[in-house]
């Protein structure tokens, strides 16, 4: 269902999904997705599907599971390697890892995906170097998709998979007028700094995630307090218990591709 107001045109409606933790977080999305949609009025679905396996990674099974349970699009990030049999998913199927991934890294860093009865939208997936692995410069990488996206696809929506918030807001920056939507995540913590750039872009440092309420990150906390106070390896274990549902709603403008809005979502299930 698409936003209709009728004085600035025809909006789409999105909700993008912070990364989505094992099994729980598969869970809640599938059950949920479908009741959101229609409350929300959403009218794409995007999330972080890096986490949705085991709490690492991605199978190709799972990727089903969630495109089957509503999910339009996915992107990823630094966790995507794990399983081998996402690669022709990230290949061929509507799945991206991050772009600045150096050499001939296997599947697609951005693309133009069609949805029916919506105008194309370019998908971008970039990875931050702040406290992170040294890959390839994500600025120079959205400089260069940016040259590469037919102009007249507007509507351009980055995942930047980071852990610094100055990164992420640098990267926001100088995407802003050239990018509709920038939305963080990584750090599975979300963050309360929704806004619109003054060139229209949409922003918010970190999504959040989708899994486990009462957990650090989704895993159980025991093993990750043992790390912290022994400094020695543990077995991390996704927490159980209810989940959280978190992303961001955005509405952009079809013809534009400008952002009107964006705040934060969240929502407990049972
Ligand atoms: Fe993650
Ligand atoms: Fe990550």
């Amino acid at each position: 269902m698409r936003v209709q107001w009728s004085r600035k045109g025809v909006f789409v409606r999105i909700l993008f999904l912070g990364d989505i933790v094992g099994r729980p977080g598969r869970v809640a999305v599938k059950r949920n997705l479908a009741d959101v949609r229609k409350k929300k009025g959403i009218d794409l679905v995007l999330a972080n599907g890096e986490n949705a396996s085991g709490g690492l990674g991605l199978s190709a099974k799972s990727s089903r599971e969630l495109f089957g349970g509503g999910v339009d699009a996915m992107t990823s990030g630094n966790h995507i390697w794990k399983f081998r049999d996402i690669i022709p998913v990230l290949e061929n199927g509507k799945l991206l890892r991050p772009a600045n991934y150096p050499g001939n890294a296997a599947g697609r860093g951005w693309a133009v995906f069609e949805f029916e009865g919506f105008p194309p939208v370019a998908l971008i997936n970039l990875q931050g170097r702040t406290y992170m692995s040294p890959i390839d410069c994500p600025f120079a990488a959205l400089e260069r998709i940016l040259k590469e996206i037919p102009e007249n696809v507007r509507i351009r929506i980055v995942d930047f998979h980071a852990e610094a918030t100055s990164e992420k807001l640098a990267l926001a920056w100088m995407a802003d007028g050239n990018v509709s939507a920038l939305l963080g995540t990584h750090t599975h913590v979300q963050t309360n700094d929704a806004h619109v750039f003054p060139q229209g872009m949409a922003y918010v440092t970190d999504l959040g995630m989708c899994g486990p309420r009462n957990s650090c990150l989704g895993m159980a906390p025991g093993p990750i307090i043992r790390r912290f106070v022994t400094g020695l390896p543990q077995q991390f274990r996704i927490a159980s218990g209810p989940s959280i549902l978190q992303g961001a709603i955005f509405d952009l403008d079809e013809s534009s591709g400008k952002a009107e809005s964006i705040s934060v979502w969240s929502m407990h299930t049972a």
